[in-house]
């Protein structure tokens, strides 16, 4: 007790602060998400996120040779595809030849040992904007679930060492599951976005990919049927705990900052690792306050990214990868 116990003793140097240190954040933390889009020489600034890219495959191939070299090592791949080509099934999603199955075969020819994981949903391709097939104003669950079976099939037949279904239908995690085993991919892993809530901060994504519901009738106009309500968190572990049982290798919660009470409480129950999607709403709220000096970039990315890791996090899905690596040179 006091005063012989001093805490302060344990804070009062640089060097007695890092050897007592619990949480440091690594380049192997993290899970570098990529946008593709179909052309060449493309590589376009994402408008409402600053520093951040669009890019066509001859420049994905430079971006994960660098990003290799600065000593990341996954990659989440995300494709844009232009309306002509989307449906309500996400029909282009299967093809063999479509955008993220070469985008697949692009980050493997060029970083054979960069791990490939793939966004697993309908939304990029649907042409309502949802993450799941539309009749009569509802989003279908089992037959939305066959097609991200398919796609996984698709992904893991271009490379892909992990599919990441981002979509929130019940029972997909085993429905993946068999159709690999089915298909021989013994060895797809799945990374599950098991506990993702229906939020905001999803805007700046929605705008990079042209993603968002439409608002036409008899369409929904939001994800609130199959994302969860962010008041709740018993169901966040149900259906963590669910995906688990279902064949989910590694599982995940989304959005990040807002949600780290989330984040400890399935740290404490499950014993797979733990993902967390520090989503572009995040990323894009420092780099306006940073843009207008009101807050500093670096510490505070450092001390979000380290909040996120003391939470639980060992996986860090994070739009500030690059700048990580910048910051501790
Ligand atoms: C869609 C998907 C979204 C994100 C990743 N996959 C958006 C959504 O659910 O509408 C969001 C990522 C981000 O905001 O950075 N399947």
């Amino acid at each position: 007790m006091y005063p012989l116990i001093r805490n302060r003793r344990l804070r009062a140097s640089e060097s007695i602060r890092r050897l007592v240190r619990e949480t440091i954040v690594t380049p192997d933390d993290f899970l570098v998400p990529l946008f593709v889009v179909e052309g060449k020489g493309i590589k376009e600034e994402i408008p409402s996120m600053p520093n951040y890219y669009r890019m066509s495959l001859d420049h994905l191939e430079k971006e994960v040779k660098e990003i290799w070299q600065m000593g990341l090592c996954s990659v989440l791949l995300f494709v844009k595809v232009s309306d002509s080509l989307k449906d309500n099934k996400g029909t282009e999603a299967l093809n063999p030849e479509g955008l993220m199955q070469r985008a697949i075969k692009t980050v493997k020819n060029a970083c054979p040992e960069m791990l490939v994981m793939t966004d697993v949903a309908l939304d990029p391709f649907s042409s309502y904007g949802h993450d799941g097939i539309v009749a009569e104003g509802k989003i279908l669950n089992d037959e939305t679930s066959e097609v991200l079976a398919e796609m996984s099939i698709s992904h893991a037949r271009a490379g892909a060492d992990f599919v990441a279904p981002s979509d929130m239908m019940d029972g997909r995690i085993l429905t993946i599951r068999e159709a690999l085993e089915e298909e021989g991919f013994q060895n797809t892993g799945i990374m599950s976005y098991s506990a993702k809530y229906a939020s905001a901060f999803y805007g700046p994504f929605r705008d990079a990919l042209d993603s968002a519901p439409v608002d036409i009738a008899n369409v929904p106009k939001d994800k609130k049927t199959y994302q969860m309500d962010y008041a709740n968190r018993f169901e966040a572990i149900r259906e963590t705990q669910m995906d688990i049982d279902e064949g989910a290798d590694i599982v995940m919660v989304k959005p990040g900052l807002a949600y780290l009470d989330i984040v400890r409480e399935i740290k404490n129950e499950v014993e797979v690792p733990v993902a967390v999607y520090q989503v572009s709403g995040e990323y894009v709220m420092l780099k306006a306050a940073a843009e207008k000096g009101w807050l500093d970039h670096d510490s505070v990315m450092l001390e979000q990214l380290t909040a996120i890791k003391r939470a639980g996090a060992n996986i860090i899905a994070s739009y500030f990868a690059k700048d990580f690596i910048g910051m501790i040179g």
